[in-house]
């Protein structure tokens, strides 16, 4: 009886679903109470189908992240499709009191905990993870990505590109992304935190948002999500802000609008995506800045490292206040020269600009690899791999900082203007040049 009502309920949200606004408000409120007889009235389009959300990524962010659109997804199922897809990539782990490694898909499915990388929080039954990114995506509408950085591009090339070779060898055509694997209409949400440095041409570097990479290479519209958002304390659902992007052409642009939805809502509608991301412990802004967004999710785990260095050093709060101040400085310079088009107020009004460089100078990876970093230094270790830290400190997670400090160099090298980032020089100078951690007030007085 229950699974009649919804049904009944979803055809009639269905119904009413053609025009944005109003069909959202509809789809969101189900009318569970209506009787048979009002759902046989021959309108229902039956081709509009709830939207179907496909997560790709299963660390700490990202089993986090599937998680609350799994929430959301259980609440709106008129709006969304009750099932959320989920990739993950396949390793071998023990589950508590078990003899045998099993893979980490099969025990996210069954024991519904993700005990290595999301330990103890109990995931919704409703999301479902698999290895098989084609079983993961196919004929989505939403897709988020959520990986560490430095795999997306391996992602993309070795579990996405085979399946659009064998789409085409299949239909004896050229395929395309968007329309071949997921919907036409489907975008995209980033989750990452760094950027894209283009090597192609070592004379002429390339700095990208991560979300305009994941659109070059796929073709595919992208947004990205950031905010004070330490996964941890989201999993437990303690209250946190987060701030989503999504670009405004695609909202406007006539043609993109007017791709054939055969849903029951248009999924870049930026309600829509505060209803699929908003938790009552998870509070989402949607704005339009996609670039301020990205840009200072990245570059805070610089400052991050940094945050650690001093508190490593035993320097106290003083100096994590210095360096976060000078922290927000260069980002916001950053972010101002090299993607003119990010907005001064994201820095500072939004959770994914200054909030989130707060709490992640507070805590999290960054801040532990960095103090661990100092604290062995003035144990006397002078041979620290940055690298091998990682791994010690953090079982297979990453701290983000590390490569973005270098990727950032890079780019401030091949442009000549290391001496503009004194802080973020700095960073890469402790990492990689085995600089003296206790000069770096002298690296930073550059005035
Ligand atoms: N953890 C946080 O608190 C947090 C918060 C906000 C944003 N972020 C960002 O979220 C993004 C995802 O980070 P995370 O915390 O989910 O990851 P993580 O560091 O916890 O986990 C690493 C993940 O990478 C996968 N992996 C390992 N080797 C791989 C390979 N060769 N190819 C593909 N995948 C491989 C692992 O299976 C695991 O899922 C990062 O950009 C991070 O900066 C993290």
């Amino acid at each position: 009886m229950a699974d009649r009502l919804l049904d009944i309920a979803n055809h009639l949200s269905q119904k009413k679903a053609n025009d944005s606004v109003e069909s959202f408000e509809a789809a969101k409120s189900p009318s569970v109470g209506m009787t048979n007889s009002s759902v046989i009235d021959g309108e229902i389009d039956p081709e509009k189908k709830p939207l179907r959300v496909s997560v790709i990524g299963g660390g700490n962010w990202g089993t986090t992240i599937a998680k609350v659109v799994s929430e959301s997804a259980l609440e709106y199922p008129t709006l969304f499709d009750i099932n959320v897809r989920w990739w993950v990539h396949e390793e071998d782990i023990v589950y508590k009191g078990e003899n045998h490694p099993a893979k980490i898909s099969y025990i996210l499915n069954n024991f519904h905990e993700n005990v290595k990388y999301l330990p103890g929080v109990r995931l919704p039954d409703n999301l479902h993870a698999t290895g098989n990114m084609f079983e993961a995506i196919e004929d989505c509408d939403i897709l988020v990505f959520n990986v560490p950085h430095q795999f997306l591009g391996s992602i993309i090339d070795t579990h996405i590109t085979p399946i659009l070779k064998e789409k085409s060898q299949q239909l004896g055509r050229e395929t395309t992304f968007r329309g071949d694997v997921v919907a036409r209409h489907c975008i995209a949400i980033s989750c990452l935190k760094g950027f894209h440095i283009n090597l192609d041409d070592p004379k002429d570097l390339k700095i990208q948002l991560l979300s305009d990479f994941i659109d070059e290479k796929l073709n595919i519209p992208t947004g990205s999500l950031s905010g004070a958002n330490l996964a941890s304390e989201v999993a437990k659902e303690n209250f946190s802000e987060t701030t989503i992007s999504f670009p405004p052409r695609y909202v406007t642009d006539k043609d993109h609008v007017s791709v054939k939805c055969n849903s029951i809502a248009h999924p870049h509608d930026p309600k829509i995506l505060k209803t699929l991301f908003h938790r009552p412990y998870f509070h989402v802004r949607v704005i339009d800045d996609v670039a301020g967004v990205s840009v200072a999710g990245a570059l805070k785990n610089i400052v991050a490292l940094a945050c650690g260095f001093v508190k490593g050093l035993g320097w106290g709060d003083n100096a994590a206040a210095a360096i976060q101040r000078i922290g927000l400085q260069e980002i916001t310079k950053f972010g101002i020269k090299y993607f003119p088009a990010s907005k001064m107020e994201t820095y500072y009004v939004e959770s994914a600009g200054v909030a989130d460089l707060i709490t992640t100078c507070n805590g999290g990876r960054n801040v532990k690899v960095g103090k661990r970093y100092a604290e062995m230094y003035l144990e006397g270790n002078r041979e620290i791999n940055i690298g091998d830290l990682e791994k010690e400190v953090l079982n297979g997670q990453s701290a983000q900082g590390i490569i973005t400090a270098e990727e950032v160099n890079q780019w401030l090298e091949f442009k000549n203007e290391t001496q503009d980032f004194p802080l973020f020089s700095c960073v890469y100078k402790c990492l990689f040049e085995k600089a003296d951690l206790t000069e770096i007030p002298s690296m930073l007085d550059t005035e």
